[in-house]
């Protein structure tokens, strides 16, 4: 009895106490012993710890992950490439989880024929009621829908993709911009990028004319489903029917197919008296309904979804950190892009303008919109150089390839956290710049999110002047968002 009230007072809460220093990286002398190389993320919290798996893990799913990431990163010994070791318990075989942010370690896995999309997409399915999609698939499910859909985006259709963009652009500053301009009102920079993204990629990709109701549900859907799904709260996996936030977030993911089914039947029913040859065949829309590869439309529904959710976000977000930092810091830049295009007639030349590239280009690695990047599953050893030891990673493990703290490796940029575009006229590196990724499975929309970025940001530059009125803050969760930055625009012509 005695020795039974012993361990329950006194050993049980020493242990957990130990078991809480140990998995918070405090228990220095036995992690001492266990800092092999790639040694672990260093913690923010303690100075000299590691970080713990509880410390690791809520940074990860916290707001603020792609900086956190970045400032472990920071704590490594000068000279170390950037990889690190993740505490966490992760879904690897081999056990070894590891964050990159060290741009050769990442191409050779990105490029590797042994990398996967990892199982930690898994809960992106459930986005998609349960079926993969082109995001998380991997093999003939991945492979006929990208080679189907990819002719869409080829460089045959950039005339169409910069026209309707145009378009856009320009009813959203009649009916929008200019109302703010003439009452010297200020507006939020990412929801007004949204909603024009939102009705670009739906007329350019799916031929719809999404209604401004549908875009307010859908951001709602997809926001309420990704919080729960995307997480992979194991709860909520085992016992789904226990969860309130199940329920709804199953119910937005089935909202969210029902807009899928929606932009099918209406690409069905304008082209149904269309012989097979007759069919437009350069839009997404067309590529998914009539690739014969899919078993069903349920699948077909999962693509177009997970097209909506990759396409438009990381566009918007990516123009709205553009004019934020661009009306931030007016840099020269900006002045010589006004003064190269008054001597341009056709605004069609305005997009290729060197000055405007570098502003875009230097946004995107300031504020990468995919911050934390992509995972990887590598059915094979890595190996790499550190000074003249050979690093060998072990095969089946899961690689984040972080592209926040990639694009701020003081090894690639003097000044990572300044944003400056004139560092492009002369860049110390081009190959750690890969907002896209690179590999089978980069970006397949790059060249739309290009013709948006660069038709929209060349007209506002160059008829506006934006004045910063309210300084908003990042925010992560699946995107870099800029949230509450108000701006209130000056018509210059
Ligand atoms: C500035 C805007 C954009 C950025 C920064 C961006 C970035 C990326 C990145 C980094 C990946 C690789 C993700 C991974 O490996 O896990 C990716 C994949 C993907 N993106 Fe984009 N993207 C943008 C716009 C778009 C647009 C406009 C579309 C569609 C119209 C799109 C559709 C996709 C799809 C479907 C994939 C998955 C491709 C596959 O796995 O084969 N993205 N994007």
């Amino acid at each position: 009895m005695l020795l039974l009230l012993i361990s329950l007072f006194f050993v049980a809460p020493l242990v957990a106490v130990v078991a809480l220093l140990w998995s918070e990286g405090i228990m220095l002398p036995f992690e001492k012993k266990k800092a092999e190389y790639p040694p672990f993320m260093p913690s923010i919290k303690y100075p000299n710890q590691i970080a713990g798996w509880i410390e690791t893990i809520v940074a990860l799913i916290g707001t603020r992950a792609p900086f956190v990431v970045y400032e472990g990163m920071k704590k490594l010994p000068q000279g170390y490439p950037w990889i690190v070791t993740g505490k966490f318990p992760n879904k690897s075989p081999s056990g070894c989880g590891y964050a990159v942010a060290d741009v050769h370690i990442a191409k050779e896995i990105l490029t590797s024929p042994h990398s996967r999309k990892s199982v930690m997409y898994d809960g992106v399915d459930f986005l998609t009621c349960g079926f993969q999609n082109i995001f998380t698939a991997n093999g003939h499910r991945w492979r006929h829908a990208r080679k189907f859909v990819a002719p869409a985006f080829s460089s045959n259709h950039i005339k169409r993709m910069n026209r309707i963009c145009a378009e856009h652009l320009e009813h959203f500053i009649n009916t929008t911009l200019d109302k703010y301009a003439e009452e010297g009102k200020a507006f939020d920079v990412s929801e007004e990028m949204v909603t024009l993204t939102l009705a670009i990629i739906s007329e350019a990709a799916f031929e719809y004319p999404m209604s401004r109701k549908e875009m307010r549900e859908f951001t709602h859907n997809l926001e309420v489903a990704a919080k729960t799904f995307v997480i992979m709260n194991p709860l909520h996996q085992k016992f789904p029917w226990l969860f309130p936030a199940v329920w709804r977030a199953r119910h937005a993911a089935k909202n969210l197919q029902a807009l899928a089914y929606r932009m099918m039947d209406n690409y069905r029913a304008v082209h149904k008296d269309k012989k097979e040859h007759e069919f437009r065949d350069d839009t997404i829309i067309s590529r998914i309904v009539n690739n014969p590869n899919y078993t069903c439309d349920d699948e077909r529904a999962a693509d177009i979804a997970i097209f909506m959710a990759a396409g438009h976000d990381t566009t918007a977000y990516s123009i709205s950190w553009s004019l934020i930092e661009i009306f931030r810091t007016r840099p020269a830049e900006l002045t010589e892009f006004r003064n190269k295009i008054a001597e341009m007639p056709d605004r069609d030349d305005w997009r290729r303008v060197t000055e405007l590239q570098y502003m875009i280009k230097e946004a995107m690695r300031v504020y990468p919109a995919l911050a934390m990047g992509t995972v990887r599953d590598v059915g094979v050893e890595i190996t790499y150089q550190h000074g003249k030891e050979k690093v060998v990673l072990p095969k089946d493990s899961i690689y984040f390839i972080n592209l926040f703290p990639m694009f701020r490796n003081p090894e690639y940029y003097d000044d990572p956290d300044e944003y400056r575009p004139s560092r492009w006229a002369n860049p110390k590196t081009e190959e750690a710049h890969i907002p896209f990724s690179i590999g089978s499975r980069n970006c397949i929309g790059q060249t739309l999110a290009n013709a948006e970025l660069s038709t929209v940001l060349s007209v506002l530059c160059a008829r506006y002047d934006f004045e910063l009125v309210q300084e908003g803050y990042p925010e992560f969760f699946s995107t870099l968002t800029p949230c509450k930055y108000m701006m209130k625009p000056t018509k210059l012509f």
